[in-house]
């Protein structure tokens, strides 16, 4: 660690609360290969990762970290980092095969053990239901394009609310429903690989109408933890003065944050521009009551932050310059495109590095939705960096530490009293992640790891990021 990491340790460590969660995110999937294993069926990952072309350079997901036969290992390493909680992702198709009827007991028992290690260890487990992994049987009917697929999800909720409620700390039902429907069935470029533009919204109002009744299922099977969803949110800004872009980032906003965390939080969708009403009109035909399921109370909200947009109108195709880049092909069919932060380094992904904007989308989460916010855990938070494929020694990644550390500190200080956000209770941050790992449609070309996992020898190299967050961790208690 270099002298100006160390004073940025003893600087953040100084603004943390005692109470405050410092942990680690994960997905089952990204990590877990066995995808055969003691009974798992098949999700629409597995299916979709096979099609040629779907995944960078035809990586595959079967073995990923193999996570599900290394768990003592990679509790370890979070015990020596020191984290308070790992949030992680429970695979619905290792616990309920075909995705409706009987549940796979070795899937549940995999989780069991992972969790009481965990407590064991001193870390306290976070888990996510639903993250992106469908059942293959259930994507074969429709997916989230149909409504069945919510009741489906309510009940293997219920399933593991019953075995895992009275040790699990935080429960979150979703992960980030607006990447589903607009990766995975507008764009394309995620499973189920559906390019269905604004046809796909039934998919986010599936997965929203989910979420509601997996919060019913948890609450009912009387589990101890709390209970919330992970949103991810981009602050979105028009590209120019110009009207038209004004009216496109105004319906960008409403296409990534407001159509999830709106019904979520006050129980009604967004109203849409008037020019752009059209592209939200399944919307416009939800049920009263399915409002009503959605709009459960919570008792935290989870935000995943990577990056803000820019948005200008006129087809553009992908990003352009340093702006995210979704599906050129697609997007080009949209009358509005992502424009370039010149000001920004870029990830590897050629994600903006923006901290400040973390700040900003605190207050405008505050001021949009006032006392209907609850408390709020970053439940993701990190970015790739070009780093070797294989490694001897240490991995110098800088980078990551400077990303990590300004990311924190712009949450504390933006929620610290005097902040920009200080009416914002902030309960936590997560890392993500633990491991580089499957990094969904990228294969294994972006590592947004603590640790280097080296995908031939599947040996784990904690980077100097781990280090320093492991002296993040031990400094803010002294
Ligand atoms: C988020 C996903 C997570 C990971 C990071 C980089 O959108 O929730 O699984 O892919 O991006």
């Amino acid at each position: 660690m270099t002298v100006q990491d160390a004073s940025t340790v003893g600087d953040l460590a100084g603004r943390i609360r005692p109470d405050f969660i410092l942990g680690v995110a994960a997905a089952a999937f990204q990590i877990e290969g066995a995808l055969t294993a003691d009974g798992r069926g098949p999700s629409s990952w597995d299916a979709f990762a096979e099609k040629p072309g779907a995944i960078v350079d035809g990586h595959s997901p079967a073995v990923a970290c193999d996570h599900y036969n290394r768990t003592d290992e990679d509790i370890s390493l979070m015990q020596d980092l020191g984290v308070d909680s790992y949030r992680f992702s429970l695979s619905w198709p290792r616990i309920q095969p075909g995705g409706k009827g009987p549940i796979n007991q070795q899937g549940l028992d995999f989780y069991d053990r992972l969790i009481d290690k965990l407590l064991k260890a001193g870390v306290s487990p976070m888990v996510t239901l639903f993250h992106w992994d469908t059942p293959l049987p259930l994507e074969h009917d429709g997916g989230w394009l149909n409504r069945a697929t919510a009741e489906r999800f309510a009940e293997y909720s219920a399933a593991a609310a019953h075995r895992f409620g009275d040790r699990v700390a935080q429960w979150v039902t979703l992960n980030e429903p607006v990447s589903v429907a607009l990766q995975g069935y507008a764009l394309g470029v995620h499973a189920p690989g559906r390019r269905l533009l604004f046809d796909a919204l039934p998919a986010a109002h599936h997965q929203l109408l989910g979420h509601g009744l997996a919060v019913q299922a948890l609450r009912a099977a009387g589990v101890a933890g709390t209970i919330g969803v992970a949103n991810v949110h981009s602050p979105v800004s028009p590209a120019s003065k110009r009207l038209g872009d004004g009216l496109m980032a105004k319906a960008f906003d409403l296409i990534f944050n407001r159509v999830y965390a709106d019904p979520i939080l006050l129980g009604r969708y967004p109203k849409p521009p008037l020019q752009v009403k059209p592209w939200f009109r399944a919307l416009g035909k939800v049920r009263e009551e399915d409002l009503k399921t959605i709009h459960q109370p919570l008792d935290f909200y989870g935000l995943n932050y990577y990056y803000p947009v820019k948005v200008a109108s006129g087809r553009g195709g992908g990003g352009d310059g340093s702006a995210p880049v979704i599906n050129p092909e697609m997007m080009a069919k949209l009358p509005f495109h992502l424009a370039a932060f010149p000001e920004y380094e870029t990830t590897g992904f050629g994600w903006p590095v923006a901290p400040e904007h973390l700040g900003i989308l605190l207050r405008e989460l505050k001021d949009r939705y006032g006392d209907a916010l609850p408390p709020l855990f970053i439940t993701e938070s990190g970015a790739s960096f070009p780093e070797p494929e294989h490694t001897r020694g240490p991995v110098h990644d800088a980078d990551r530490i400077r990303y990590l550390a300004s990311h924190l500190g712009q949450a504390l200080r933006a929620t610290a009293p005097g902040g920009i956000a200080d009416d914002v209770e902030l309960l936590g941050y997560y890392v993500w992640t633990l491991l580089d790992n499957f990094e969904w449609a990228a294969g294994y070309s972006q590592r947004f790891g603590l640790v280097h996992v080296d995908f031939d020898t599947l040996e784990r190299t904690p980077k100097d990021s781990y280090y320093w967050y492991q002296s993040l961790s031990k400094a803010r208690r002294s």
